[in-house]
């Protein structure tokens, strides 16, 4: 049977020379996402897969976030969601969300977002990620949505056919809770040096239960990773979880340097604390004032002192969340003044034009009036 002669998309030859090399997604040049499928993991989490507007190739490290802008009542809500989808598979990508009760982003995402509908994004960004180290055994501990940076990882391993040897251990509420559970069995029964440990709190109603039940404990990790000293640890997961997990490890006599970790909220991580006042940024600074024009308050920020950080100091709670200049929360609008702005790529270089800041890296260098 011939082919069509025309090259309209039902030609394959045309359409793979095309996909094989299309251009990388380049948010600055077009930062718009096309929902194409949205899947139920479980009674909570969805997966929504993302492609660009037109043909385009995401190279990202996996592990990695984007950042969304979600259009929630007539504002812009900034949210990181991992890249749950395989970095050896870069037409598309996926992420993951789990719905957090009264939370405006999961919930918006859930309730809004299907295929057809587009989004503003940047990314990818983020350091939690195996790349760049050597290939070693490792260990994934995740626990909740907390899977999906370690998801990715495990999918590419598996995509690029690697060595390897990985302990994948998922802790969840319940049997029903675990996200990609057919997917894990998939890859452990593989015989491709994946071995697959759950862990659930309860039982629930679901039956017999072949896994282990509690929360994870010293004899029970060593139990389920006799050789941890060997083991690269990789692990994410809710601020217990992951402070637990961290304690158990070091006493165990984990080397720190072979000790991987990602909090969903940037706060929880050693070293990142929120933004107050310190010995060198008191409470009451001399220097330049910046007033906010929705809240109706006006501070006083000192010219060596991030904006987000003064703020904090004065008692004015803003939305932030890496305090790093990475992942976009803190985005407002300078309407007047300026500031030197040291960001780590959660903003534009199109909406650093338009008067966008990001309040966490951004220092005055005049009085300001911000919309916030
Ligand atoms: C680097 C990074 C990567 C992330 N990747 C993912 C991901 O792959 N999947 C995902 O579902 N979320 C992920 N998050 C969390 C996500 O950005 C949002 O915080 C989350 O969806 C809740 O947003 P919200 O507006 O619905 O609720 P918010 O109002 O922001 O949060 C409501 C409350 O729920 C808590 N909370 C936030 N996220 C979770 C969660 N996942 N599970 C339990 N409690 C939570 C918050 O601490 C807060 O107290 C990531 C966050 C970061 C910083
Ligand atoms: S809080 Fe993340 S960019 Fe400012």
């Amino acid at each position: 049977m011939s082919g069509r002669a025309d090259s309209g998309p039902s030609d394959w030859d045309a359409e793979l020379s095309a996909a094989v090399e299309p251009p990388l997604w380049d948010p600055d040049r077009d930062d718009r996402l096309v929902c194409r499928a949205v899947r139920q993991e479980t009674h909570d989490v969805k997966t929504f897969v993302f492609s660009g507007r037109s043909p385009c190739r995401f190279r990202f490290t996996p592990g990695q976030f984007i950042t969304l802008d979600l259009p929630i009542d007539g504002a812009t809500v900034n949210r990181c969601y991992t890249i749950a989808s395989s970095a050896a598979r870069p037409h598309r990508i996926a992420i993951t969300v789990k719905r957090v009760p009264g939370g405006p982003a999961s919930n918006w995402l859930h309730d809004h977002m299907v295929p057809g509908r587009e989004l503003r994004a940047t990314g990818p960004m983020g350091d939690f990620t195996p790349a760049g180290r050597p290939l070693s055994k490792l260990l994934f501990l995740s626990a909740g949505s907390g899977i999906t940076p370690l998801m990715s990882m495990a999918r590419t391993l598996d995509d690029l056919a690697l060595e390897r040897d990985l302990l994948f251990v998922h802790a969840a509420r319940t049997p029903a809770d675990i996200i990609f559970r057919a997917e894990l069995d998939v890859l452990a029964r593989g015989g491709t040096g994946v071995r697959l440990a759950h862990l659930c709190e309860t039982t629930g109603a679901d039956g017999p239960w072949p896994g282990y039940t509690g929360r994870l404990s010293p004899p029970m990790l060593r139990l389920i990773a006799p050789d941890l000293l060997d083991r690269d640890l990789y692990v994410c997961g809710p601020a217990p979880f992951m402070a637990a997990v961290r304690a158990m490890a070091l006493e165990a006599g984990v080397d720190p340097s072979r000790y991987h970790e990602e909090s969903f909220s940037f706060e929880d991580l050693p070293g990142n604390a929120p933004p107050a006042p310190t010995e060198t940024e008191p409470a009451t600074v001399s220097g330049f004032t910046v007033e906010f024009t929705k809240s109706g308050r006006t501070i006083t920020c000192g010219p060596d002192t991030p904006i987000l950080t003064a703020a904090a100091a004065a008692g004015l709670r803003l939305p932030s969340s890496c305090s790093r200049g990475l992942c976009g929360t803190c985005k407002s609008r300078l309407l007047s003044g300026q500031v030197a702005m040291s960001h780590g790529g959660g903003i534009r270089q199109r909406e650093i034009d338009q008067g966008l800041i990001l309040l966490c890296c951004s220092r005055p260098v005049s009085d300001l009036v911000i919309e916030r």
